[in-house]
């Protein structure tokens, strides 16, 4: 026979676990598989290979997992009775709340051929799976001829009902079973004010037993008993005393009295009451019982006296008092609350070494949960050994341990796979450990057996957490499962279940980047009717995905749909939706018609005005700009700047330079010319590739002494270059010194650009350093162009031409392919030196992708 036991190694940290992003050290894990036929020979196998990566099973035999495995199926499946099960399958059957489904399961129970007695029926109570089946049991039993429920059976049926806060269940359970009369056996009121009191109700319970008192009737011991803890329960402490008292002036006074009184001091906090109380038991030479000292322990524990209590523990101990494991598995689970583990597990230990305790399975479900909950794997794994070296029956709550504590330990093949033998031992999983094994399959990559548990666990009830949904989502989104993704938002939808926005802003971006943005648009629908309002950024995603499917209708209602729940589109997204309605038919109608509905929706201003003629000029349709901007001088609107510098854009845009012109023009009679105007006229210009005319601009410009911006030069640079009149660009350069301005990079890479292509280039630079004053600048930019047009010299290291462009200008991603070029072209060496060098620069590409540039599209604009 196999046994796993753990075995401490070396102190490492667990942290790497995907999910679980947890700082706190522990041990690696191992597992040693002995066999007990030969207990000399023992091996260790570590189960986690010392690697900080990604944990798997992958470093161990699949024999060893299989071992594992079927070691806790064995384990596992020794909390199993048949015939409870079959007994709980029949009720669990029949759902149906008619005639004839009870009568098929009260034939299928009469088959079973049970003999019934109050133990069977405690026992079948106590394995209960739920309420309703336990209830089913419950009133199936009472029928059966012969059969009479006890006090016992009773009591244990409403702890289940109470236990699972059903309270007017337990009331018409009472008035039912009252009226029916088949409980001879307890009496016909007790029962009565014990439904009441265990439903709270305690006004009820009382009237009625004053009417038994009344009518010369009494209750008896269990049902004062009852009354009396119901009373403490809720507090009604005066009344407490009374049927306190009763119960002693009728001789039922004993342990249960005692106890239900201890805890009544403890709630009162009248713990040196409590403490005298039950010392002046103890003198009075009472036996007595763990179940009265536990309270006064976890008011101690509660109240912070954790010495005290453990003191008390001991001095009982050793006066010998009864059922003290009461007392221990109250001191422990109070250490465990309070977070002090280590003193739990020492007093475990200790007590288990000298006096062979055993807690029960709940005790070691407490510290195996909160032990989990630290990371504190190796001891989980002890106890769950123990658990099972002891034969100590696991219930659910254990076997949700195990399956969370095979994910955290990186062991989640084997938690799966115990996970798949679920009905061989009627494992329902908790929805913790649905999301621990969701969680931890993702993390391994395991998406596909990760939607399947979700699945799973959606049609047995459970919605995983958002934090689980999230990473499963993420994982779907990442691996790109479109289909996945829609599933899990229907089986979501149906649930009720909202995902956040992050969520529903990543599966409709999905899938608009996967072109599918009628799903994505369908999603959209889904949530609207569920009066959930989408993000900004999804409007953005399903809009820019509408506008690459050309369907600009849709993309306009979404525009309008989202001012209409808030969010201000932004002129990017305007921008985008025009555009794609000035590709469809009709484009004038449409673009007029969401104009108008803009306008109408609140007091016109110039900002939605500007975006239109922005939408006009960005979708090459100056004229309609023009018409938004006439209109709005008719409405009283005066177009502003910004106006004015978005329709000249338009003009030239769509290269209507004498329009241009012409506007520029009326501008200049209405207004004093800035800066902007001439930037954007001198820009625009270039751009339409004409730098005649920007030239004539930008003197214009200088004779008003304005300063132009560093982009005017930069784009007539480029533009004079293209036009080959290097004459003027030297000009040009020597007037951007002059105004103050420094030779950027984009301006220096146009220069070794087309100095590479032409010595035309050095030519203009001899002639026009003739004309201009020969300063350092100038020299070296001298030596820069000559060594691009010419070949390089012999002598001329490469880190002296970066040095040389350095003083010129600051090197880019570009400079450096340019020099590459240019090496490549003459020596090959150098080139190669460069091209390692150049991983640092490879650097500086990723950077700019990080930041959104793209260098292809960079580096074509030199050209
Ligand atoms: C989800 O579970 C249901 C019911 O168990 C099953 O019918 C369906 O095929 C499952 N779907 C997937 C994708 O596993
Ligand atoms: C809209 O579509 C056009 C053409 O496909 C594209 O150039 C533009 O970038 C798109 N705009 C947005 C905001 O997606
Ligand atoms: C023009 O008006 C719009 C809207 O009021 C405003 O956002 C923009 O900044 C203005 N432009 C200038 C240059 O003042
Ligand atoms: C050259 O520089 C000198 C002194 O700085 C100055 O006097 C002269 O005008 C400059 N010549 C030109 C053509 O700019
Ligand atoms: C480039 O680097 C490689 C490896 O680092 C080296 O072997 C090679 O000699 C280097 N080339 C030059 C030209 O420096």
């Amino acid at each position: 026979m196999l046994t796993l036991r753990c075995v401490r190694k070396t102190r490492a940290s667990l942290s790497y676990l995907p999910i679980f992003n947890t700082n706190i050290t522990t041990s690696f894990f191992f597992i040693s598989i002995t066999t007990t036929t030969s207990s000399s020979e023992s091996s260790t196998y570590p189960f986690l290979p010392p690697t900080p990566t990604i944990p798997t099973l992958h470093g161990i035999s699949e024999l060893q997992s299989k071992d594992v495995v079927l070691s806790f199926r064995e384990w596992f499946k020794s909390r199993n009775n048949p015939v409870l099960d079959q007994i709980f399958e029949i009720l669990g059957a029949q759902n149906g709340n008619d005639e004839l489904s009870r009568q098929s399961t009260d034939l299928a129970l009469s088959r079973l051929g049970l003999r019934l007695s109050e133990a069977l029926v405690l026992e079948v109570l106590n394995y209960g799976k739920d309420v309703l089946s336990c209830l089913k049991f419950f009133d199936w039993v009472g029928r059966q001829h012969g059969f009479y429920h006890t006090r016992v059976t009773f009591i244990a049926i409403f702890k289940i009902l109470s236990r699972a806060k059903l309270m007017s269940l337990i009331l018409d359970f009472s008035e039912k079973y009252v009226k029916q009369r088949y409980i001879p056996r307890v009496g016909f009121y007790s029962t009565l004010v014990m439904g009441y009191a265990v439903a709270g109700k305690l006004e009820i319970a009382l009237q009625l037993f004053g009417r038994m008192r009344f009518q010369g009737t009494d209750l008896d011991g269990l049902a004062y008993h009852v009354l009396l803890n119901a009373l403490v329960e809720e507090n009604c402490f005066d009344v407490v005393q009374i049927i306190a008292k009763q119960i002693a002036i009728h001789g039922f006074e004993s342990e249960v009295t005692h106890s239900i009184l201890m805890k009544s001091f403890c709630k009162q906090k009248q713990l040196d009451l409590a403490e005298s109380f039950i010392r002046g038991l103890a003198s009075s030479g009472q036996r007595l019982s763990g179940h009265i000292l536990s309270p006064l322990v976890d008011a101690l524990c509660k109240n912070n006296q954790f010495e005290k209590a453990g003191k008390l523990v001991e001095e009982f101990r050793e006066s010998g008092m009864v059922h003290l494991e009461h007392a221990y598995s109250v001191w422990i689970s109070d250490l465990v609350q309070a977070g002090k583990l280590d003193a739990a597990l020492e007093f475990l230990q200790s007590k288990k070494s000298m006096e062979g305790y055993v807690p029960d399975v709940f005790r070691y479900n407490t510290l195996i949960w909160r032990l989990l909950r630290e990371n504190r794997l190796e001891e989980v794994c002890d106890l769950l050994m123990e658990l099972k070296e002891n034969q100590i029956c696991p219930d659910e709550v254990t076997l949700n341990a195990a399956l969370c504590f095979f994910c955290k330990a990186g062991m989640v093949d084997i938690a799966l796979e115990l996970y798949n033998l679920r009905t061989e031992f009627s494992l329902s999983p908790s929805s913790m450990a649905y999301n621990y094994l969701i969680n931890t399959l993702c993390g391994h990559g395991s998406v596909e057996e990760a939607y399947c548990v979700l699945n799973n666990s959606i049609h047995q009830g459970y919605f995983p957490g958002r934090k689980t949904f999230s990473i499963l989502a993420d994982a779907l989104c990442r691996e790109g499962r479109l289909d996945k993704i829609m599933e899990l938002v229907i089986l979501a939808l149906e649930k009720n279940f909202i995902p956040s926005d992050s969520i529903y802003d990543k599966f409709i971006s999905t899938l608009c980047r996967a072109r599918r943005v009628e799903d994505g648009y369908l999603i959209h629908g889904q949530l609207n009717r569920l009066d959930k309002v989408a993000s900004k950024n999804t409007y953005f995603n399903l809009i820019s995905g509408f506008n690459k499917s050309s369907r600009g209708d849709i993309a306009a209602r979404l525009l309008i749909e989202m001012q209409e729940k808030g969010h201000s589109p932004t002129r990017k997204l305007f921008r985008a939706v025009i555009c794609c309605l000035c590709d469809m038919e009709n484009p004038e109608k449409q673009f007029i018609k969401l104009l108008e509905m803009q306008l109408s929706r609140h007091e016109p201003d110039c900002q939605i005005y500007n975006f239109f003629i922005d939408g006009a000029g960005h979708a090459k349709r100056p004229e309609l700009a023009r018409e938004v901007y006439e209109m709005m001088g008719r409405s009283g609107i005066f177009p502003n700047l910004s106006s004015d510098i978005l329709m000249l854009q338009s003009y030239l845009k769509s290269e209507k330079i004498s329009d241009a012109l012409n506007f520029f023009d009326d501008l200049s009679k209405r207004r004093k010319l800035g800066r902007k105007l001439y930037n954007t006229m001198i820009v625009g210009l270039c751009k339409a590739k004409r730098s005649d005319i920007a030239w004539e601009i930008l003197q214009k410009m200088r004779e008003n002494e304005l300063k132009p911006s560093l982009e005017c030069y930069e784009q007539l640079v480029k533009s004079l270059c293209s036009n080959k009149k290097y004459d003027m660009v030297f000009n040009l350069i020597d007037d951007l010194m002059k105004v103050g301005r420094h030779v950027s990079s984009f301006i220096g890479n146009v220069l070794l650009f087309h100095s590479l292509k032409t010595r035309e280039l050095y030519k203009a630079w001899l002639r026009s350093r003739d004309v201009h004053n020969v300063t350092s600048f100038s020299l070296t930019l001298d030596e820069l162009i000559f060594a691009f047009s010419h070949h390089i010299r012999a002598n001329q290291d490469i880190e002296d031409l970066e040095e040389v462009i350095e003083r010129c200008f600051p090197l880019d991603i570009y400079t450096y392919n340019m020099l590459l070029r240019k090496l490549s072209i003459s020596r090959m060496d150098h080139a190669c030196e460069l091209f390692n060098r150049t991983f640092e620069a490879k650097r500086w590409v990723e950077e700019m992708f990080r930041k959104g540039f793209d260098p292809m599209k960079c580096t074509k604009q030199f050209i």
